[in-house]
């Protein structure tokens, strides 16, 4: 069996492919990086639009794949941007009316949690997932993923990205800040904003640039900033794998890319007995093989639609959908 997965939700137009074991057999990515500031939705669908018809045929090149050996197209419905969701969807429409192949529709936040527990071997880990517009502690229960914990106000993707650009860097501020805070020296004094399991971090961001504006070093402030935040992650995730009884946690999403929360969440998690993983970065960054593999576990669930029914969701929430799939699993709720 071999799907095809069509990513589109926000700055990456990804193409990817997998098999039944949740082989990858191809990722064919393109970045959109606005010259400065945010995203901006428009520009970053045009730059989708243009990209898609190369990153198909990259795609089944890599995979040695044909479109008559693709068994079904995915596609990432939900949640994101409209007009780059539009894009994606619209070139997956095309491709199973083409191929004549079954489409389906794909969960974003779901298909990162998707292609880590894949990755990982785990059967029924806790899920950190910290992405762009993301930040949610999840556990899987009655046939869908549960969040039990998430951020109040912003991702923790979008704080970072959002504090790089302020203090004069351009888009993704992620991998920038990362590099910057191994150079950092001080640990500065910012808010740390717990409350049960959710967190918050624009507090965080107003206090970080008032440190910035009285001239913190910016290399102390990615230190400080990194420091911070993820030691906020790693309690909630804490608090969560504690009261879940849960034997492993695995991380997914952009910011899971880091190293210094990985490191974070793994002392904590071995700490208590329990197992942890993250998989490789090109796994945790938006991208088609998540889309195409969890697209292979819906359509075993037959939730393939018609293409009058795959309008896209822009804010379609990861405990909105369901996870059939998992109820045929060993996993319990
Ligand atoms: P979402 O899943 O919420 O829709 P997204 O679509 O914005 O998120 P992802 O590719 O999942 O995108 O995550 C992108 C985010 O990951 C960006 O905010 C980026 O700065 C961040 N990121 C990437 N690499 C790193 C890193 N090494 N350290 C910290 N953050 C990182
Ligand atoms: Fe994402």
């Amino acid at each position: 069996m071999v799907v095809v997965g069509i990513e589109s939700t926000a700055h990456t137009a990804s193409v990817g492919v997998v098999d039944e074991s949740a082989r990858v057999l191809a990722v064919a990515s393109d970045m959109y990086r606005p010259p400065r500031g945010g995203i901006h939705p428009r520009e970053a669908a045009n730059h989708h639009v243009e990209l898609f018809p190369g990153l198909v045929t990259r795609a089944l090149e890599e995979a040695h794949a044909r479109p008559t050996e693709v068994d079904a197209v995915a596609f990432a419905q939900g949640p994101g941007l409209g007009p780059c969701l539009r894009a994606g969807a619209t070139v997956a429409r095309t491709l199973a009316l083409v191929w004549d192949r079954p489409l389906v529709p794909v969960n974003h936040c779901v298909a990162h949690l998707e292609i880590a527990r894949a990755m990982s071997g785990l059967d029924d880990p806790l899920l950190l997932y910290t992405s762009g517009g993301n930040t949610q502690v999840i556990a899987y229960g009655s046939g869908r993923y549960r969040v039990l914990g998430e951020t109040l106000d912003i991702g923790i993707g979008n704080f970072l990205d959002k504090l790089w650009i302020e203090l004069g860097g351009t888009f993704p501020g992620g991998p920038a800040l990362e590099a910057e805070a191994k150079l950092g020296q001080e640990l500065l004094a910012l808010p740390y904003s717990v409350h049960g399991m959710d967190v918050a971090f624009s507090g965080m961001l107003t206090a970080a640039l008032a440190q910035s504006a009285r001239g913190a070093a910016r290399t102390d402030l990615a230190y400080s900033v990194e420091t911070t935040a993820y030691a906020m992650l790693t309690e909630v995730t804490e608090r969560a794998l504690a009261h879940r009884r849960k034997e492993a946690v695995v991380l997914g999403g952009g910011v899971a890319c880091n190293e210094r929360l990985r490191g974070m969440v793994r002392a904590m998690a071995e700490g208590r007995g329990a197992a942890m993983f993250a998989p490789e970065r090109r796994m945790c960054v938006d991208n088609g093989a998540m889309i195409a593999w969890t697209g292979y576990l819906a359509l075993g669930e037959g939730l393939s639609v018609p293409i009058e029914a795959s309008g896209i969701e822009p804010r379609q929430r990861t405990d909105r959908v369901g996870a059939p799939w998992r109820r045929a699993g060993t996993a319990g709720a």
